[in-house]
């Protein structure tokens, strides 16, 4: 286990997912009804921009760092925005949240939250991060087990991160396995996939693998900061989405060509469409 996503936090890739993610708890949060929220590959939590890793690469000036200052942020940035300014009051961006930093904001006191993260080191520091707040559990397993250890929640609604490192050949087929295992005992199970865009090939059997998911419903997005026409850079990043709360088709709509706008590097694009339409 190489991958530290003290490296990444904040790209494009980053940016990407939080919106989504946050988006999709806002909508599960237009009913009083609680919703359990699962990640399974969960980093540490938060992230301290101005630290070695992250200072070391700089991904995070051509990803969050383009939109901080923006005047023009669409109304959907509010909520994952909110949580960006409240963890940087005064302005100066330094602390950027990891998806179990992010849920647990925009959770709320009904809500349930289980975190993942096998990463020992990252594990501790994720569990030290979480300790504050008594609605969140942080496991120290493997992330491929989480959908049968703990499934299905007694929550009717349930969200979960699939957010693997893709340090290994077969991630992307495992992904494919947890969300069969996932809407196997929850078909109503709202699982989100991230997944990184460089290998074309081995992405369009992905694809073919998902649409023949047990998924009712399967909503893809895109968003590409380069032609995807070379495999050995992150072209951009996707998200696949089963059972999306109603909204959120819409919402993505509107955000995507306006982030590939922000976040382009050389030619950039984006794509929204149903693997799997009702
Ligand atoms: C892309 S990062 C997660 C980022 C996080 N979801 C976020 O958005 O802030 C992937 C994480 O998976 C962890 N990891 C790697 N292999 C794992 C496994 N088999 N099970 C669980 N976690 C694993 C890594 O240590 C890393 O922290």
């Amino acid at each position: 286990m190489n991958y530290r996503h003290a490296f990444h936090a904040g790209n494009h890739a980053d940016v990407l997912k939080h919106l989504v993610l946050s988006r999709l708890l806002l909508l599960l949060s237009r009913k009083e009804a609680p919703y359990a929220y699962l990640d399974t590959h969960a980093g540490l939590g938060l992230y301290d921009l101005t630290a070695d890793q992250a200072t070391r690469t700089g991904e995070w000036r051509d990803g969050i760092g383009r939109l901080w200052e923006a005047d023009d942020l669409p109304a959907a940035f509010n909520e994952y925005f909110g949580v960006l300014r409240a963890m940087n009051p005064d302005g100066q961006l330094r602390y950027y949240p990891g998806s179990p930093e992010l849920a647990r904001q925009l959770s709320r006191e009904q809500d349930r939250l289980q975190f993942n993260e096998k990463h020992p080191e990252d594990g501790r520091l994720l569990k030290e991060n979480m300790a504050h707040d008594r609605r969140t559990a942080v496991h120290l397993g493997e992330g491929w087990y989480v959908p049968r250890a703990l499934l299905p929640t007694q929550e009717k609604r349930m969200v979960m991160l699939i957010d693997p490192p893709f340090e290994q050949a077969d991630e992307l087929e495992r992904c494919v396995e947890s969300l069969n295992d996932a809407i196997g005992r929850m078909r109503q199970a709202i699982v989100a996939i991230w997944y990184p865009i460089k290998d074309e090939r081995q992405l369009r059997r992905f694809y073919n693998d998902l649409s023949k998911s047990n998924a009712p419903k399967l909503l893809r997005a895109e968003l590409f900061v380069h032609p995807g026409d070379d495999a050995q850079r992150l072209n951009g990043s996707g998200l696949v989405i089963s059972n999306p709360p109603w909204g959120l088709e819409d919402e993505l709509r509107q955000i995507l060509p306006w982030l590939a706008k922000r976040l382009a590097q050389s030619e950039s694009s984006w794509r929204l469409d149903w693997l799997i339409a009702e």
